[in-house]
């Protein structure tokens, strides 16, 4: 997080075959073909039909959330043009160091490693550049296709009791997958017994 407790805006990352960027507003016509798909409706919060109104509510409000801070909504690109895919970071808990990323692809660009690559590079910038140290995914057991890129990208699940949410189609069950930075964990706890032993002006 910065200072303020805001997350960065504008900002674009590149790694691993992709590029991540903010979303535009002549992006329209790409995200209601993105998004107006049965397997996101079931698995995601997103309304079915995703129509143009729809889609020119959330890139108002994905703007909205961009320019408060509250969660990072980028496109997944693969050279900063078409967006094939969205990923997300929210929930944002600066005190415990932790928050939640969320990913979708275009059904015609699935089984590319697209998602894999969103996740790692948006996990990565979160971790090194936001100082996250637990990073947590909500997916329910049956879409086997998001749980394989979880594990594929070394998430587990953290053994946390389901969340039943019920969405317009059908319920979901989601399990909470995490991804801890343990040494990061190990170093902040040293950090926290120094200061308690020598005092808060110490540096480390
Ligand atoms: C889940 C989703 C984002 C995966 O996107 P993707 O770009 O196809 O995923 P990747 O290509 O990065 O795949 C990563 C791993 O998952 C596996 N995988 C992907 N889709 C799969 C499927 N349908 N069945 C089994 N495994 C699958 C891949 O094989 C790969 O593992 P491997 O390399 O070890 O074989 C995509 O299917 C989607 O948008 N689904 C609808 C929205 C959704 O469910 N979002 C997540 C909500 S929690």
């Amino acid at each position: 997080m910065t200072t303020s407790g805001r997350l960065p805006f504008p900002i674009s990352l590149a790694g691993e075959g992709i590029m991540l960027r903010e979303w535009r507003p002549d992006d329209l016509d790409d995200l209601v073909a993105l998004l107006d798909d049965p397997d996101i409706a079931r698995w995601t919060p997103m309304p079915s039909p995703f129509d143009v109104e729809e889609g020119i509510a959330y890139l108002k409000r994905a703007h909205q959330s961009r320019l408060t801070g509250r969660r990072i909504q980028l496109a997944i690109t693969t050279d900063g043009r078409q967006p094939l895919g969205e990923v997300l970071l929210f929930g944002a808990d600066a005190g415990m160091k932790e928050a939640e990323l969320g990913y979708l692809v275009g059904a015609r660009y699935r089984r590319r490693g697209l998602a894999c690559a969103a996740l790692s590079v948006l996990g990565g910038y979160a971790r090194e550049t936001l100082g996250f140290t637990r990073l947590l995914l909500r997916i329910d057991a049956c879409n086997t296709s998001s749980t394989s890129v979880a594990r594929r990208c070394g998430y587990r699940p953290s053994g946390e009791p389901p969340i039943l949410h019920a969405g317009p189609y059908g319920s979901s069950n989601l399990e909470t997958w995490e991804l801890v930075d343990e040494r990061r964990v190990h170093r902040d706890r040293q950090r926290n017994v120094a200061r308690e032993r020598y005092g808060r002006n110490q540096r480390f």
